[in-house]
């Protein structure tokens, strides 16, 4: 690939970085341990979603010791809503190796740290360790195919291996910022749906997809296979100020996350509603099209645990597949 194009682009986009950023909370005070968790949440989620959990969950576990001694229904407490709860159980682990054992100085350290793969690896040595390791994700891959017009499929690893390599070559010696440049551009400029905004890019002189008018011809992705709908009954059971809910399996979607009883298909006749209401809720793999019926019962099935509005608020993780159903817990 062409080097001079990516050489001239660094100090640009370094530039435009400084200039530009937005202010979020795991930009200031950066330790191995605030860049560890703030990467984590990150992968897969939204930043708006992200912005206040990350200071409420360093708030509660300021250390990685503070988090490798608490439970693992506390770590998913305060993981709710945030989806992809696997993150939450291995930072939970990747803490316990920090408290046990210090924090990893290498890029082989770091990407044997559960939960953490290639591109969270890259991220944590660039902005923690100062290491010229790339953070290749879906935005940069986006940033950079655009850039030089590349039409390369961006879901095959040679593609990832090829800009990930050019990166390599190109870092600056400010790696954190130059990472997270990267992927700023990405999230804020050169978006994914939609026009990019081209006008305020500061690659907008170099960007081979902008000069030739054909930003949307990239990148060029696989097609996405559709996704599984899935039809759910949802029986939320009142008894008396109680509710029932059971546990997921340990295995799968949402694993060992808290819910009101859940039924694939129909779910058997427990009483007659006192309200109902339809809600979806869609995984990276399937669909939820769930029919929650509320329902007031005079016995507590043993099958459940029973809890009180402010027990489930305070103690038991429901995902937000089920906000829906949330409005009836009074
Ligand atoms: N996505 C992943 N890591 C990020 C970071 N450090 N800042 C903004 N968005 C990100």
């Amino acid at each position: 690939m062409d080097e001079t194009l990516i050489n001239a682009a660094v100090p640009l986009i370094l530039e435009w970085y400084r200039v530009c950023k937005r202010d979020l909370p795991w930009r200031k005070e950066r330790t191995f341990y605030t860049v560890l968790v703030s990467e984590l949440m990150l992968q897969q989620t939204r930043v708006e979603a992200v912005r206040e959990r990350y200071v409420l969950f360093l708030q509660r576990f300021p250390t990685p010791a503070a988090l490798a001694a608490a439970s693992e229904e506390e770590v998913l407490k305060m993981w709710e809503g945030l989806g992809y709860y696997s993150r939450a159980r291995n930072l939970h682990k990747a803490a316990k190796v920090l408290a046990a054992q210090g924090c990893p100085s290498d890029f082989k350290g770091v990407r044997a740290l559960p939960g953490v793969g290639d591109y969270t690896a890259g991220a944590i040595c660039s902005i923690a360790l100062g290491l010229p390791e790339p953070a290749v994700d879906g935005n940069v891959l986006r940033i950079l195919s655009r850039l030089y017009a590349d039409g390369g499929n961006i879901d095959e690893p040679a593609t990832r291996a090829r800009f990930s390599a050019l990166l390599r070559a190109a870092y600056p010696p400010e790696t954190g910022d130059f990472c997270e440049a990267l992927m700023e551009l990405g999230a804020i400029i050169c978006v994914p749906n939609g026009a990019p905004m081209c006008g305020a890019c500061p690659w907008a002189g170099l960007c081979r997809a902008h000069l030739a008018g054909e930003e949307e011809r990239y990148p060029v992705r696989s097609e996405k296979k559709a996704r599984r709908v899935v039809e759910a009954t949802v029986l939320v059971l009142r008894c008396g100020d109680r509710y029932a809910l059971e546990k997921r399996p340990a295995k799968g979607l949402l694993a060992g996350l808290w819910q009101f009883p859940f039924f694939e298909g129909e779910a058997p006749e427990v009483g007659k509603p006192v309200a109902e209401k339809r809600a979806r809720h869609i995984f990276t793999h399937v669909e939820w099209r769930m029919h929650g019926m509320l329902v007031h019962v005079n016995a507590e099935d043993p099958r459940y645990v029973w809890a009180t509005a402010d027990e489930i608020k305070r103690i038991y993780a429901v995902p937000s597949a089920f906000k829906a159903f949330m409005e009836w817990i009074k």
